[in-house]
């Protein structure tokens, strides 16, 4: 058999790399054009995500992280001994420190991620922090079934802990999507923790998601680069503004790329045209009332447990259980 010369410029497929491009060309080719946030997240998304979670009109991270501290103690109550943890879109795993630290000893945490570098690199630092704790990542795609480790699975019980208001991210159809996939990867007994930005005044919602700084703003311009470099964009950056507003109608801030004039840009060797001022819509962030979150996942057979909340009102942290 002859081997083939491997041409260094025309890199095989993978099942990711296909799927980003059949979902970045279904998106702009549709009307409204439109993007799946999942793919913000490549390497220097997820660094950008982290200084977004800095930035001083961003509270949620704030929040959260102190609602967890001040209340780990009561939230560790519905996580028993033995018991493995799954964090769902665990990125940097910082709020899991937190949380960890009030649990008791653990059978595993198992971060999953669909950016494989952030977490390989956090579940190493995680190793050293926690010596006594099995730390074992998993890349991938949690809109999809996916395999726990075999620690996580002989485990008498499972505890899924999404924070990061992720859940924000979906329809509500594709959220309530996930709370079934969940509770199929999660099993019976299980508990669900999960962090949800609250409804709450246009005015704090429109400057969380327009920073001063430019930092979300590059966030949401990033995913053209990574369209650029991995299916072949000739998007022009400066061409393109970044639009985040709240829809208080629909309960969500959405977020947009809008071309600055009329143009047509190349991707994976098809054609795309713009309109000036025509826009690509690249995230939702949905606020929820602790109801309407409660009534989303008793319809995938979560039982509400609990709720946090900080004292502004401004995010929850709510807990689900499954019948044993
Ligand atoms: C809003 S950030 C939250 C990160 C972290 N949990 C926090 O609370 O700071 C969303 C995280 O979920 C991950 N993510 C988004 N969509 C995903 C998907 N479909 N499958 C797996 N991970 C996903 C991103 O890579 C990112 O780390």
């Amino acid at each position: 058999m002859v081997a083939l010369a491997r041409s260094p410029r025309i890199q095989p497929k993978t099942d990711e790399s296909s799927a980003f491009e059949a979902d970045v060309l279904a998106g702009l080719h549709a009307t409204p054009k439109r993007l799946p946030p999942k793919y913000f997240y490549d390497g220097l998304g997820s660094q950008l995500f982290e200084r977004i979670t800095e930035l001083p009109e961003y509270y949620p991270t704030r929040c959260e992280m102190r609602i967890l501290r001040e209340q780990g103690a009561d939230i560790a109550k519905l996580v028993p001994k033995g018991a493995a943890l799954v964090e769902f879109g665990s990125g940097s795993s910082k709020k899991a420190r937190i949380l960890l630290r009030a649990l008791p000893p653990l059978a595993a945490y198992v971060p999953v991620d669909i950016c494989g570098e952030m977490i390989e690199q956090e579940a190493r630092e995680l190793r050293l922090d926690f010596p006594g704790l099995k730390v074992l990542p998993v890349t991938a795609d949690i809109t999809r079934e996916f395999v726990l480790p075999q620690p996580a699975l002989t485990a008498p019980v499972r505890a899924g802990f999404f924070p990061g208001s992720t859940i924000g991210n979906f329809e509500p159809h594709e959220a309530a999507a996930f709370l079934r996939n969940a509770a199929r990867i999660l099993g019976a007994g299980a508990t669900l923790i999960v962090g949800a930005d609250l409804i709450k005044p246009a005015e704090v919602l429109n400057a969380a998601y327009n920073d001063a700084a430019g930092v979300t703003a590059r966030f949401n311009l990033n995913l053209l680069v990574r369209i650029n470099r991995e299916l072949r964009g000739t998007f022009k950056l400066d061409t393109f503004e970044h639009h985040a507003f709240y829809n208080r109608e629909r309960n969500r801030v959405e977020m947009h790329l809008a071309s600055l004039k009329r143009q047509k840009v190349k991707v994976a060797g098809e054609s795309v045209d713009f309109r000036a001022g025509e826009t690509i819509h690249t995230e939702n962030s949905y606020k929820y009332s602790v109801d309407s979150l409660g009534a989303l996942a008793r319809g995938a057979g979560w039982q509400p447990a609990a709720v946090w909340t900080d004292e502004r009102g401004y995010f929850s942290i709510q807990a689900f259980t499954l019948a044993k």
